[in-house]
């Protein structure tokens, strides 16, 4: 069977800053995959790539599930199945987690219907941690509850592929080990493929099969957690050059 995603040599300039560089890469179908890469790496820049919000440099290719899926808007790449959290929640303002959860789902698929969409919204609420908030605004939710909210928002789409844009960033870390239950959870529950991006090298080691590891747009490394955290060049880019902006900083 052929790879889930499969992406050929993915470029995006910001003017004169090369911010993906030659990136290509496949996802199989069932996998958890783990995007590692320091602050300014262009992970993000890659989800906005995979989704639609952006446009690459000509000459890539990126086919989703047997579609191509350059060119396409947004919400018809939603629609063949992929869905996203943010870096930053963008829950809606004004409506109940309920609601959120609802629009979530309508967003991109038009063959679900009013009763059968609240009955799933439900039992997602309920699955990520939410259940008995389903009345509650969403301007109330803890900043943990928001994560959960974003990963079941995500799915009421019944996404094929879920891109987590770090679901850790600003959870302590009994929060960070119940979010990482749930994303196994749905991965196993639903067959799920997972992309996760990550910049913390703990996480990953627990929770994903293979990492995929960039540098200023680059990939430089791929594997297992196991071979990654080994990687020379992972290495260099995480603690050689820490290391080196330390002594820096003791010379001074
Ligand atoms: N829309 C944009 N316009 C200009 N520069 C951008 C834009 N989006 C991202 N960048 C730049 O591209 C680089 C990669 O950013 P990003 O993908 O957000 O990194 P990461 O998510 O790995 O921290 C950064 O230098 C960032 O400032
Ligand atoms: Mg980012």
């Amino acid at each position: 069977m052929t790879a889930l995603l499969e992406v050929r040599n993915l470029n995006k300039h910001f003017g004169g800053l090369h911010a993906v560089k030659n990136v290509s890469f496949t996802v199989e179908r069932g996998e958890i995959v783990g995007v590692l890469g320091p602050n300014g790496a262009g992970k993000t820049t890659l989800y906005n790539l995979l989704t639609g919000f952006i446009a690459p440099d000509p000459g890539a290719s990126i086919v989703f599930d047997g579609h191509n899926l350059l060119g396409l808007a947004p919400h018809r790449i939603a629609g063949l199945g992929i869905s996203r959290t943010f870096q930053l929640c963008r829950p809606f303002i004004g409506m109940s987690v309920l609601e959120n959860v609802v629009v979530g789902a309508l967003g991109s698929r038009r063959d679900q219907h009013g009763a059968d969409l609240e009955a799933r919204a439900q039992a997602l609420l309920a699955q990520v941690g939410l259940g008995g908030k389903e009345g509650v605004p969403v301007e109330v939710l803890s900043y943990g509850d928001q994560r959960r909210l974003e990963i079941a928002r995500a799915l009421a789409a019944r996404p094929k592929l879920l891109l987590l844009d770090e679901p850790f960033a600003g959870l302590g870390g009994g929060e960070i080990a119940d979010l990482s239950a749930l994303i196994r959870k749905v991965h196993a529950d639903e067959g799920l493929t997972v992309v996760l991006i990550e910049h913390k090298l703990r996480e990953f080691m627990r929770l994903v099969g293979r990492v995929i590891a960039l540098d200023f747009g680059e990939v430089i490394a791929q594997g297992s957690p196991e071979d990654i955290v080994r990687h020379p060049a992972v290495i260099e880019a995480y603690i050689g050059r820490d290391a080196t902006g330390t002594e820096a900083l003791h010379a001074a």
